[in-house]
């Protein structure tokens, strides 16, 4: 078993996205800035802005977060987007989902210009990426591109079983692995027999949402295995109150498959620095 440790290569890319910052510092020209929109008081929500904040300031990008009470209104918020998408200092922007209820999420992604839609969640977007031309990718799918090829895992031909299909994972992560010459497999909460597709994959990419659903009886020996869960359980004995589980059953699968990504340590940091990517990509997108 080898690890495909996305702490290790988010590194590696952080520090070239930090060289490039410096030498657009040096040129005396305008660094990327980031802005996001949090609205109301959900704790992972806030998490994850807070973690993307934290990563802006250590590349050297500038960053804004506009915080929201839960109340406030849809046309609010669009005023609040317009006013962003006018602003020439803010390269990308980013609204946290999920949005309370009488927030029409389809309505507030497609209200951001396409040029700062750095999550790559804008249709016009979506489009390109299917097309396979040059777009923001969503942050998740990009960082495992980028975490399957900086350790040369071979996709030309392979079985890709995706098991997901949601806007933000499922779906652009299927187009890309299709791009990459894989045959790919989408699986879904109603796919019959799951493990018909699983046991001839030679890649998985499990984006479910049930912690340790994927077990070493549904894969077969050699397969290489994403894990895109992050599914957070109450566990006293941790400081933070929770632990995080993946949803792959990672001691279950480690004899058997030939690469796997930690939880945490995985996808969770290849997104953090999918979203930088797209964020450097955005000043140059203008
Ligand atoms: N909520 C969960 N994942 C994401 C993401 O990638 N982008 C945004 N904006 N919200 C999210």
């Amino acid at each position: 078993m080898n690890l495909l440790n996305g702490n290790e290569v988010s590194q590696v890319i952080r520090l070239q996205i930090k060289d490039e910052v410096s030498k657009i510092k040096s040129e005396g020209k305008k660094v990327p800035h980031l802005a996001a929109i949090l609205v109301g008081e959900d704790g992972a929500s806030k998490t994850y802005v807070a973690a993307k904040e934290r990563d802006c300031q250590e590349v050297g990008f500038d960053s804004t977060v506009l915080r929201f009470d839960v109340s406030i209104t849809e046309t609010e918020l669009l005023i609040e987007i317009e006013k962003i998408n006018n602003n020439p200092e803010i390269d990308g922007l980013i609204v946290q989902l999920p949005l309370p209820k009488h927030i029409n999420e389809k309505k507030i992604t497609e209200s951001i210009s396409y040029k700062k839609d750095v999550d790559g969640f804008h249709p016009y977007n979506v489009g390109l990426m299917f097309k396979g031309l040059p777009t923001f990718l969503p942050a998740t799918p990009y960082g495992i591109i980028k975490l399957l090829e900086h350790f040369q895992i071979e996709t030309i031909g392979k079985h890709c079983v995706v098991i997901g299909r949601s806007d933000i994972v499922g779906k652009p992560m299927s187009a890309l692995m299709l791009q990459k010459n894989c045959t790919v497999t989408v699986c879904h909460s109603r796919t019959i027999d799951l493990s018909k597709y699983t046991l001839d994959a030679d890649i998985v990419i499990a984006a479910i949402g049930s912690p340790k659903f994927l077990k070493a009886n549904m894969i077969k020996e050699g397969a290489v295995v994403i894990d895109v869960g992050i599914t957070r359980v109450d566990d006293a004995n941790s400081k933070k109150g929770f632990r995080l589980l993946g949803d792959v059953d990672f001691e279950d699968l480690s004899e058997k498959v030939s690469w796997i990504t930690p939880v945490p340590g995985g996808v969770g940091p290849m997104t953090r620095v999918g979203l930088l990517l797209n964020t450097l990509e955005a000043l140059g997108r203008k």
